[in-house]
């Protein structure tokens, strides 16, 4: 294949050269000199053009390109402090392979509606592009700390006929004459991949009809779920501080301009290291009633409890034991106190919430049992779940990191919206 040329890379070709084929965002012309802003998906760079260097034909035709026309510019990368990523191409050949017609977004503010009605451009702009390569790398570096741990990455179903986390935000489908249900984590499944392969981890979507119009819920989330066999609520905790922080400083490392570009104060990134503060939920409570909130002990932390705990924290904090009712069926019982669960909630700072959750699994049968009882689960479907402690049940535990929120925080941003390519909302779900 011939050479390809990424901006990324552009100071590895530093007065070579090279070949740039990308999309034009700006453009500015003096009348003799030109000023073209390319991007390629890498990056952006500022190509400068001479009618002298280029010929008249081509600078007038570079004169006509309109915002995100298509071209290929050929150049000598130049060394330049004050152009943003550090270089600039002093051009030699232009070659336009489309004039775009006129572009919806333009340079101006435009309201969020209209932006969300063009996600399929809005994710070309310089925001988007420092967001979704986050997000890719915050993919990667989860990845990475699995595999180098000696987790096997299985997949697990979407289409499913049971429940995991409960039944009012199931979204319904038909199985060819039957009921299915899209999936709303792969954990059951991968309860099973544990006791087969040991530790394993899912990464897929999340589905849930969820009512909330908040900006931390989406329709269809990310989640990336790991599941040990033979571990417990302490040892999920530990690694769940591990797997964040290597992640936190794998985008340090590789996403530093786009961080720039969000201007996000990468302080605050920095200071997240094990270990992180650990709380009971009953001392969640406390903190909650000291800070006058109206709150009862015994129902699952909201948007707005979650804030006000997140924003305590200089470093995410680990919440742990959360009453029986305000968690899922599977929930090991705390052998200590039996009102409580060995369930533990990681909430981001900065006010971002929660962004793990997870628990220790329950291991008994009858007791396991008898929850997907008194939940009304069709028994029939849940068969081979209770199997998993018939043959062999061991202590188990594992988590879900949600990829959307995680990309918020770190990035700094207010929405999640914008951390996933083509956001699933309540009401929304073009394009
Ligand atoms: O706390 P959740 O519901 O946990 C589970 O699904 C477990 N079965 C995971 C497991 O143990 N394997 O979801 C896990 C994470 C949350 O902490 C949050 O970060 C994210 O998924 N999440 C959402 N993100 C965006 N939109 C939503 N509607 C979300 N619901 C959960
Ligand atoms: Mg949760």
């Amino acid at each position: 294949m011939r050479t390809r040329y990424y901006i990324e890379d552009a100071a590895r070709h530093v007065d070579r050269e090279i070949t740039i084929e990308g999309w034009l965002t700006n453009m500015r012309s003096s009348g003799k000199i030109i000023f073209l802003q390319v991007r390629d998906g890498t990056g952006f760079m500022q190509c400068v053009a001479s009618k002298g260097d280029v010929g008249d034909e081509t600078f007038e035709a570079a004169e006509k390109l309109t915002q995100e026309s298509s071209l290929r510019v050929t150049g000598t990368v130049r060394e330049d402090a004050r152009a943003p990523g550090g270089h600039e191409l002093s051009v030699s050949a232009i070659d336009v392979v489309q004039v775009a017609e006129e572009y919806p977004i333009t340079p101006k503010e435009h309201g969020t509606s209209f932006l969300m009605d063009h996600r399929h451009l809005w994710i070309r702009s310089s925001r988007q592009f420092a967001v979704l390569r986050i997000r890719s790398a915050v993919m990667t570096a989860a990845r990475n700390f699995l595999d180098s741990r000696g987790f096997l990455e299985l997949d697990t179903p979407i289409l499913t006929p049971s429940a995991c986390e409960g039944t009012t935000t199931l979204f319904e489908t038909e199985y060819f004459g039957e009921r299915a249900y899209l999936s709303q984590s792969g954990q059951l499944y991968n309860e099973a991949t544990a006791m087969a392969f040991g530790r394993v981890y899912c990464c897929g979507p999340s589905l849930r009809a969820e009512k909330a119009k908040t900006r931390r819920h989406l329709i269809e989330f990310w989640q990336i779920e790991p599941e040990i066999a033979y571990a417990d609520l302490n040892d999920i905790m530990e690694i769940e501080e591990e797997m964040v922080t290597a992640m936190v400083r794998s985008v340090l490392e590789t996403r530093a301009n786009e961080l720039r570009i969000l201007e996000r104060d990468v302080d605050r990134l920095r200071a997240v290291e094990p270990p992180f503060p650990r709380i009971t939920y009953t001392e969640a409570v406390e903190i909650l009633k000291k800070a006058g909130a109206d709150f009862e002990w015994g129902s699952d932390f909201g948007a707005e409890e979650e804030t006000v705990l997140s924003e305590r924290f200089q470093k995410p904090v680990l919440v742990h034991r959360y009453p029986r009712e305000a968690k899922p069926f599977y929930m090991e019982d705390d052998p200590d106190d039996a009102d409580v669960t060995l369930s533990v909630d990681m909430l981001a700072p900065e006010g971002y919430g929660e962004i793990v959750g997870g628990g220790q699994r329950l291991k008994d049968l009858s007791t396991l049992s008898t929850r997907v009882d008194e939940e009304k689960m069709p028994r029939d479907d849940y068969e081979w779940y209770l199997d998993l402690r018939r043959y062999g049940t061991v202590p188990h535990a594992g988590f879900g990191l949600g990829i959307e929120r995680f990309v918020a925080w770190v990035c700094g941003i207010r929405h999640i919206r914008e951390t996933i390519p083509f956001p699933r909302m309540l009401n929304r779900m073009r394009p």
